[in-house]
C-alpha cells in the first residue's frame, strides 16, 4: 500500500514484542510497506525483568526483512554493547540513559558505526536533565509505560515530558525526533501527537489487530489528523 501523499511525517514503529516470536519475518511482512521501520525491543533479564532478542535475532531481520531496523535496547551496560547493534545493520539503536554510564560516547559509537543514535528514558525519568546531551543524540525515545512488557495502560502523566522534549528540540534547534513507546494506540495517539511527539511504537495495537499494515495506516491518518490544524 503506498503511503497516503499529503500526510505529515508521522511515522510508525511496530513492535515485535508483540509479534509472533516464532515467524517474525512473517509479522515483519504483515507490517510492509505499511509501517516506516521495525522496532525491535532487545531486553536480557537484568535492566528488566524480561528477555527477548539479542544480536543474532536483529542480523536474521537485517537480511529477511525489508523494513529498517529501530533497536531500542533495554539492557545493562548498553555502553558495552549498543555498537555492536549498528554494526550489525539496524538504522537506529536506542539506549536508556539510566543504564548508561557514558552516553555521549556511546551515541558518537554508534553513529561512527552509521546508525541513528536515541537516548530512551523511563517515565519518571526528567527529559530536562539531559537537554544539554540531546545534540549528539537523533532521537529522544519517551517511555510511556514502565518498559518490560507489551500490552500495558498508556501513562498520560508522561504527557508533559513529551511537550518538554519538543520544547527542548524546538528552543535549540535540533535536529531530534521524539519517540513514544507503550500503550500508544488508537485511543492515545492523538493526545501523543498534541504533545510533539513524530515516531509511534505500537505493539499490541498493530499485531493484535486483524490486519496489521491497516492498523499502522490507521495510526499514522490519527496521529496526522491531531497535528493537522
Ligand atoms: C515495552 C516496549 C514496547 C512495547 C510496546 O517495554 O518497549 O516497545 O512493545 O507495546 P504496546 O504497544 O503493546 O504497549
Ligand atoms: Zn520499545
Amino acid at each position: 500500500m503506498p503511503r497516503l501523499s499529503g500526510v505529515p511525517d508521522c511515522r510508525i514503529h511496530p513492535s515485535l514484542l508483540s509479534a509472533d516470536f516464532a515467524d517474525l519475518a512473517g509479522s515483519a511482512r504483515r507490517v510492509t510497506p505499511a509501517a516506516d521501520a521495525l522496532h525491535v525491543d532487545v531486553m536480557d533479564y537484568h535492566f528488566v525483568p524480561n528477555l527477548t532478542f539479542g544480536l543474532g535475532t536483529v542480523e536474521a531481520l537485517t537480511r529477511s526483512a525489508s523494513l529498517p531496523l529501530d533497536c531500542h535496547l533495554m539492557i545493562a551496560d548498553p555502553d558495552r554493547w549498543a555498537p555492536s547493534y549498528a554494526e550489525a545493520g539496524a538504522q537506529s539503536v536506542t539506549f536508556h540513559a539510566e543504564s548508561a554510564t557514558a552516553p555521549l560516547r556511546t551515541a558518537r559509537a554508534i553513529r561512527s558505526a552509521g546508525a541513528s543514535a536515541g537516548l530512551a528514558l523511563r517515565p519518571g525519568t526528567p527529559v530536562a536533565s539531559y537537554a544539554d546531551l540531546l545534540r549528539e543524540f537523533d532521537l529522544l525515545l519517551v517511555m510511556t509505560v514502565e518498559p518490560g512488557f507489551g500490552g500495558q495502560p498508556f501513562l498520560d502523566h508522561v504527557l508533559p515530558q513529551v511537550r518538554e522534549a519538543r520544547r527542548i528540540q524546538r528552543e535549540r534547534g535540533l535536529t531530534l525526533a521524539v519517540q513514544v513507546d507503550g500503550g500508544v494506540s488508537a485511543e492515545t495517539i492523538a493526545q501523543c501527537a498534541e504533545a510533539g511527539a513524530d515516531v509511534f511504537v505500537a505493539g499490541s495495537a498493530v499485531f493484535g489487530a486483524d490486519d496489521p499494515g491497516a492498523a499502522v495506516e490507521s495510526l499514522r491518518s490519527l496521529a496526522a489528523a491531531a497535528t493537522a490544524s
